[in-house]
């Protein structure tokens, strides 16, 4: 293994807190990027915190680290969507990776070899029961114009020598946080169960197989452009449900109705209503062993079950 100086933008969330503390753990250098002053955002163990301006950063944040990896962008689970916090979603996302990009072209002959750059599985869109791989489509609704935005900012670094994946996520399965980590109380209380008819596509993925695509994407230098990170398995959101519910020994066969999440939710509803079945072609194609392709395997490890192999 080469021991590599990642710079992580974005690293005190959900998603770059686990990949900061394994990243350190397998040897390689961190930095955790953060706009907090002073401290203020905790350093995952072995990792460094810097603070930044994600408007102005410093081309001296990136000069001489060999990658990049960026993980900003305001959580789109929390509020609701008005147009001002839809603003801001964009926004958190398409400028600071703008002004990366702008970054390590000041940065010279000094600027790291590879951004591995967050997108979503939203690039898709609704898309019904299709299978979507990397050479599918963008959607055209409110998240996948996020999506494509953000890509477009990020792809403006291959033109400076900067290799760039994109990599897709699907919805991360995690120890404290993310989506399932809003749920689960929800679910604990017997509350939990499909939402509107259940019938769309969840395309999720296990925490642990998120950073090794990241790790792959950072390491092999044939991996460019969009990189699915996702299980192989994607589920339907009743069944979603169904499986949650049964490892948590609690009901979760009532449905939520469409009405009251759109009542509730406004249009970040469509989110949960919606889905997309998002396939890891790419990731397959390189010989990626998903340590957990099953929902089962992945709830019961996140859970603290550990059934996973
Ligand atoms: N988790 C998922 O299931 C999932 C699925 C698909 C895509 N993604 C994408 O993957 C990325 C990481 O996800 P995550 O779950 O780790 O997110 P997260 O927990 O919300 O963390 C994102 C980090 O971005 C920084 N940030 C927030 N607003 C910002 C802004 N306006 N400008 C600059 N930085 C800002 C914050 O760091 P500081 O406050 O320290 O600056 C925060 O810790 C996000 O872009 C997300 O959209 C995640």
């Amino acid at each position: 293994m080469i021991n590599l100086h990642v710079v992580i933008t974005g690293g005190t969330g959900f998603v770059g807190r686990t990949l900061a503390r394994k990243l350190a753990a397998a040897g390689h250098r961190v930095t955790v990027l953060s706009r907090r002053a002073g401290g203020g955002a905790p350093a995952p163990a072995g990792a460094e915190v810097a603070q930044w301006n994600p408007a102005r950063p410093s081309p001296a944040l990136f000069a001489g680290k060999d990658a990049v990896v960026n993980l900003v962008g305001e959580s789109i689970a929390i509020g609701r969507w008005t147009e001002a916090r839809k603003q801001r979603i964009l926004d958190s996302r398409v400028v600071p990776t703008r002004s990366l990009v702008s970054a390590l072209a000041a940065a010279g002959g000094e600027r790291p070899r590879v951004l591995v750059s967050a997108s979503a599985v939203g690039y898709y869109g609704p898309r019904g029961d299709e299978d979507l791989d990397e050479d599918s489509p963008a959607g055209s609704d409110f998240l996948a114009r996020v999506c494509v935005a953000w890509e477009t900012e990020a792809w403006a670094a291959e033109p400076l020598g900067v290799r760039v994946t994109l990599a897709r996520l699907g919805m991360v399965l995690g120890r404290d946080g993310g989506l399932l980590g809003r749920m689960l109380p929800v679910f604990r209380l017997g509350l939990g169960g499909p939402l509107g008819n259940g019938r769309q596509w969840l395309s999720w993925v296990h925490m642990d197989d998120v950073v090794s695509a990241i790790v792959l994407a950072l390491e092999n230098e044939t991996v460019r452009g969009p990189l699915n990170i996702t299980s192989p398995h994607p589920v339907r959101n009743r069944d979603f449900a169904r499986i949650l519910g049964r490892l948590l020994n609690r009901p979760a066969f009532i449905p939520v109705p469409s009405l009251a999440l759109r009542l509730g939710l406004g249009e970040m509803a469509d989110l949960l209503l919606t889905g997309q079945r998002a396939l890891p072609r790419r990731l397959e194609g390189l010989g990626f062993k998903h340590r957990f392709p099953t929902l089962e395997a992945a709830l019961s490890e996140v859970l603290g079950r550990n059934s996973a192999p």
